[in-house]
């Protein structure tokens, strides 16, 4: 029987890589640039799976020019806002993303935006490399301190526990607001306290968001929202970018209404926002929360293994759509 057939549109990393050429006769998009969209379309044609990145829309065109031999689309992501998942629904495609492994690589770099902007070590960095940088002085780029402070914490889930966990070691007051409330088990032992969203927002000397993106959530931090928040707060974004509306935040930092922001992503990525890239009191991150070797490799090798399982008469691990198995 000849072997199923995978588009990948990326390389992967050496181990998830050699297991899916084990089993797949496999195309890869080999190239660093990410690829084009008619390549996408061109290439998806005729394939078993395709195992994608959150780069790419699979949505009803991209569905309609792979064709009726598609059984799998694997994201190499947790978040899955790329993805129509009823449109796979509908032609009885699974879908998959990659939970639980990415969650402490991204509350660790939730936390690195969080002390670089508190610190201004973005600012400080360009300084020393500078060759203008003429010394110690008692008031050179003083920033926040961060110990002591009140964290709020927005999605409280896998990642914002993560978030929440690591602000026990600075003395942090936590309070967070999510759709659903934490047991109390997870409060207690996160020090956490549920607000509603207007008080997180009001009382929040570091606003951390964990939300995924939703139509819920478009736009969760807006003119109105930011508002509310003290002058001295900063907000720290890993979550997805049109969380935030980036227009609202450039006014709201014109006006100082907040003090500072960190970003890993953005409402169009990979562009930023003209307002966003000259300022000093923001740090931007080209959406780098879950990239370190061991977890994106972890990623890869859930997608891998749901294909694999899929073909092999299993239930993928982590299935969006189990009802179409
Ligand atoms: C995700 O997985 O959704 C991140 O944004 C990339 O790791």
């Amino acid at each position: 029987m000849s072997r199923r057939k995978v588009f990948a549109t990326h390389k992967l990393f050496e181990e998830p890589r050699r297991l899916l050429t084990q089993h797949f006769d496999v195309e890869f998009w080999e190239e660093e640039e990410r690829p084009p969209r008619a390549e996408v379309l061109k290439r998806v044609a005729g394939q078993d799976a395709l195992i994608c990145l959150l780069t790419e829309k699979v949505n009803d065109e991209l569905l309609d020019a792979a064709g009726p031999q598609l059984r799998m689309v694997a994201n190499v992501a947790v978040g899955f806002d790329n993805i129509d998942v009823p449109a796979c629904t509908r032609r009885k495609i699974v879908a998959t993303n990659t939970p639980g492994v990415l969650d402490e690589t991204t509350a660790d770099f939730a936390w690195t935006l969080l002390m670089a902007v508190a610190r201004r070590l973005g600012q400080g960095e360009a300084l020393a490399r500078s060759g203008n940088w003429r010394g110690w002085s008692l008031d050179q780029l003083c920033g926040a301190d961060v110990w002591g402070k009140t964290l709020g914490i927005l999605g409280f889930g896998r990642i914002g526990k993560a978030v929440a966990r690591r602000s026990q070691g600075f003395g942090m007051k936590v309070i967070y607001n999510d759709a659903v409330r934490a047991s109390g088990d997870a409060e207690k032992e996160l020090r956490a306290e549920f607000k509603t969203r207007e008080e997180v927002l009001a009382e929040a000397d570091f606003l951390s968001l964990h939300v995924p993106l939703l139509p819920d959530t478009r736009h969760l931090i807006n003119a109105e929202s930011l508002q509310r928040m003290k002058r001295t707060a900063f907000v720290i974004n890993t979550s997805r970018g049109p969380v935030v509306d980036e227009a609202a935040l450039v006014g709201a930092l014109e006006a100082r209404q907040i003090a500072g922001a960190a970003l890993d992503v953005y409402e169009q990525e990979p562009k930023i926002h003209p307002g966003l890239v000259g300022r000093k009191d923001v740090v931007l991150a080209p959406h780098l929360a879950s990239a370190s070797v061991a977890t994106r490799t972890k990623m890869a090798l859930i997608a891998v293994n749901n294909v694999i399982a899929l073909f092999a008469g299993q239930k993928p691990a982590t299935a969006l759509n189990p009802e179409v198995l």
